[in-house]
């Protein structure tokens, strides 16, 4: 079926008139990149989070990739990342040649776990693992806690991948800090791609406390370019023989991307966040129409079990039970596509892409093999009215033939 106007997607983007507004006012501005909505935008983000720091970049790649960097995690290095995730969580650690070393993950709500940190660590030679990425699958938090403690006794930092999970607050006893407040890691990570709460076309970000590490990320965002003279290593180069900082004089001394992220972009990205409250208020909304008219189809499709906090829901993911009711998970959702439904699954596990197989070998991680096999995600988006959901519900529960 081709998609109409009636196709409920997965997810799907907000775009009001306020944000259009933000756009053209850029677009009518001097300045369509480097210029003050970014830094607008960075404020705007470390005000929501409560982190000290923000750095506006071009994805949730880039933020992953600028913060790994930034830890000066290198070849020879080994950093913990769970199976199950998007593939940008590990190959983060790839693009700066160090080895991911594969957490499994609980098989019913997703997360990585200290138990299963801890497992992965196990495996690693002493002394090789410099950082762990914490995934909040779904918008659901890891156990930061928990992490730290592990993490503390063997100088491992810790970067979030909060790319889920903009707008949540943690579970008790941090159930006063907002995602990104970085009180046990190093640096949180988010996305701004559309699908994500805030969508900025592309677009990500970190956030962190430490303001050495934000402004090594700054410089690794443009090139690793350095551009104030008392920093610069060569002065010959750098000063004019009476003493003036050559204006036009910049250095590289380490090696960085363009990773900026433009104030077109950013304008839209401080629009939306002005909608980030409503707008998990409206999926949290959702999310409990769903739990409950889905108990009709216990046990065989079941929510992700919770794990507390107030969650800024990214996707809303159920397990059904393929086997029980006789039908692949492809059958079920071209059933759905065909009236109308958009389903998705998150995500196949990373460690048995053909990539890491070739690299680490064929492993076994049971939880996140089984929640893989397990899971569909069905649409979660703002706009989505509460008939939609009992559509949605209705129409699985006929495919399975429980109604
Ligand atoms: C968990 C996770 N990490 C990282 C990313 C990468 O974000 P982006 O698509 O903005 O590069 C995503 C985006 O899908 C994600 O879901």
């Amino acid at each position: 079926m081709s998609q109409n106007s009636d196709f409920i997607p997965y997810g799907q983007h907000l775009i009001d008139e306020a944000d259009i507004a933000s756009v053209v006012s850029v677009l009518r501005s001097g300045a369509l990149t480097n210029g003050p909505v970014t830094a607008k935008f960075e404020s705007a983000l470390s005000e929501i989070t409560g982190a000290q720091e923000a750095v506006a970049c071009s994805s949730g790649t880039a933020a992953l990739h600028l913060a790994i960097s930034a830890l000066g995690v290198t070849s020879g290095d080994c950093v913990i990342v769970p199976a199950l995730t998007f593939l940008a969580s590990a190959n983060s650690v790839r693009y700066v040649g160090a080895d991911v070393i594969f957490a499994d993950v609980n098989e019913s709500t997703g997360l990585m776990e200290p138990r299963h940190f801890q497992d992965a660590l196990n495996k690693a030679s002493p002394g090789s693992v410099k950082a762990v990425i914490a995934v909040h699958m779904n918008g659901q938090c890891c156990d930061m806690p928990g992490i730290a403690e592990i993490a503390r006794s063997h100088e491992i930092a810790i970067v979030e991948d909060a790319c889920h999970a903009l707008g949540g607050y943690y579970p008790k006893p941090d159930d006063k800090l907002a995602v990104g407040a970085c009180a046990y890691s190093k640096a949180s990570c988010f996305s701004f791609h559309p699908v994500k709460t805030v969508a900025m076309g592309e677009g990500g970000a970190i956030t962190s406390n430490d303001s050495v590490f934000s402004a090594a990320m700054r410089k690794l965002r443009n090139h690793g370019m350095e551009r104030s003279s008392e920093n610069m290593k060569m002065s010959e180069f750098a000063v004019s023989p009476e003493g003036l900082a050559n204006p036009w004089y910049y250095e590289m001394a380490e090696i960085g991307w363009n990773y900026r992220a433009s104030d077109i972009h950013c304008a839209l990205g401080l629009s939306q966040f002005t909608r980030l409250e409503s707008s998990v208020r409206r999926r949290a909304n959702l999310v409990a129409l769903y739990d409950s008219a889905l108990r009709s189809l216990s046990p065989i499709v079941r929510p992700v079990s919770r794990v507390g906090g107030r969650v800024a829901w990214h996707l809303y993911t159920v397990q059904i039970d393929f086997g029980r009711i006789g039908q692949s998970r492809a059958s079920v959702m071209n059933a759905l596509e065909k009236v109308g439904i958009g389903t998705q699954v998150h995500y196949f596990p990373v460690h048995l892409q053909p990539y890491y197989q070739n690299l680490y070998g064929r492993q076994h991680l049971p939880g996140a093999e089984k929640y893989y096999s397990f899971c569909l995600t069905l649409p979660l988006f703002p706009a989505m009215a509460d008939a939609d959901v009992e559509r949605i519900v209705a129409e699985l529960g006929r495919i399975i033939e429980m109604r």
